[in-house]
């Protein structure tokens, strides 16, 4: 099975970025999306504090108090009450809970077995769905619909086959937003076909005009099963610290599989989990700084004449290559400069014709880029 996946792409990039830092090229790096700023001083004191002597297992369900802490902020970010005993489990960061969910939940025996997943997308949904023995389509997110699925789109065998359908808003790559709306409408097409819908959030707090809505927040939550993460929020994606909120079966799906794997965050990161929860100022702090970063970069694009779709939210730049370029030429072309960008490609063929910008760099670094840009493009 992990024989038959192909190489997760961004080793292949690592691989080209060391291979120019080794010809002596200063390299910008706008490639993964690893946040590089610090990670806010109480956050990291309370790591500290939480540091005994002894350190034992930590329990799958995680801490009460940590459940209670993300339970406030789901309140208090998205109005909604969700029960911190039943219908919340903390995560060792999300991408291992999005990577198992097929194999928890996907019951071949049942006849639902069908996994359905956005492309371009953050390739973890299908590598999950597949490890985990199930069948995968993809619906294609393209500039014309706003990167939203064309939900009438699906057909009806997909619709009664299906057990998960993936979303991710605001989405990566292309850092498009989803409406409430589509909330409600993807809410009562579950119902109607028994399926769950898997709504990766793990960048609803990088906003810079209005904070974007949750699948939480649709009129029926009951079949939303929400994954979110302190990663991109706090800056804190070495902490390894996420979240599933989902109604009480899946949540006790979980509880049992969970258990097994192993993968519940360290005590210390869930004392340091809890606090960075109970904050907003570090997160509007950083959401200041990644919208400078996105001013700099936005502006030499603009006036390149480049085009940036979507790009509302998230810490990315969803930008077309030139003409006569293709997402690998372009790339190779701008790290010939030393400025990592992503090939859409990586994300599915749909990501054709794109570059993705992760603004990871710091502030001073991403203005030294832009100079280099300015000379390159
Ligand atoms: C769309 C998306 N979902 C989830 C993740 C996983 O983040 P983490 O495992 O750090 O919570 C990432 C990380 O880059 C991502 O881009």
């Amino acid at each position: 099975m992990l024989a038959a996946q192909t190489v997760y792409p961004f080793v292949r990039l690592e691989e080209a970025k060391r291979r120019r830092a080794a010809a002596g090229v200063t390299i910008f790096d706008f490639g993964m999306g690893d946040p590089r700023e610090p990670t806010d001083d109480r956050i990291k004191g309370a790591l500290v504090d939480a540091l005994d002597e002894t350190s034992g297992y930590p329990a799958a369900v995680g801490l009460p108090e940590l459940r209670t802490a993300i339970g406030a902020w789901i309140l208090r970010r998205f109005h909604v009450d969700v029960d911190p005993e039943r219908e919340l489990i903390p995560t060792y960061g999300s991408k291992e809970a999005i990577f198992s969910f097929a194999q928890v939940v996907v019951d071949e025996a049942t006849g639902k077995d069908l996994v359905l997943v956005p492309e371009p997308a953050y390739p973890v949904y299908e590598r999950g769905a597949l490890f985990g023995r199930a069948h995968v389509e993809t619906f294609p997110l393209t500039a014309e619909s706003g990167f939203l699925p064309d939900l009438d789109a699906i057909s009806s065998s997909a619709l009664e086959r299906m057990a998960l359908l993936w979303i991710n808003y605001p989405n990566n790559p292309t850092g498009a937003v989803a409406p409430r709306e589509f909330y409600d409408r993807l809410s009562e097409l579950a119902v109607e076909h028994d399926f769950l819908v898997c709504s990766d959030e793990a960048y609803t707090e990088l906003w810079f005009d209005e904070p974007p809505a949750s699948a939480l927040q649709a009129r029926d939550r009951e079949r939303m099963v929400v994954f979110n993460t302190l990663s991109k929020r706090s800056s804190m994606t070495g902490y390894r610290s996420g979240f599933v909120a989902a109604n009480a079966d899946v949540i006790s799906a979980l509880r049992k599989y969970r258990p097994s794997v192993g993968t519940a965050p360290q005590t210390f990161v869930q004392r340091a989990s809890i606090v960075a929860w109970s904050d907003e100022e570090h997160v509007e702090r950083n959401r200041r700084l990644y919208g400078r970063k996105r001013a700099l970069l936005l502006e030499l694009l603009e006036r390149k004449r480049f085009r940036v779709a979507g790009s509302r939210a998230t810490m990315y730049l969803w930008v077309e290559v030139p003409p006569g370029e293709t997402s690998e030429t372009f790339a190779e072309h701008l790290l010939a400069a030393g400025v990592v960008v992503a090939p859409g490609s990586y994300f599915g063929p749909a990501g054709e014709g794109y570059v993705r910008f992760a603004l990871v760099p710091t502030e001073p670094e991403c203005a030294a880029a832009v100079e280099v840009l300015e000379a390159v493009l």
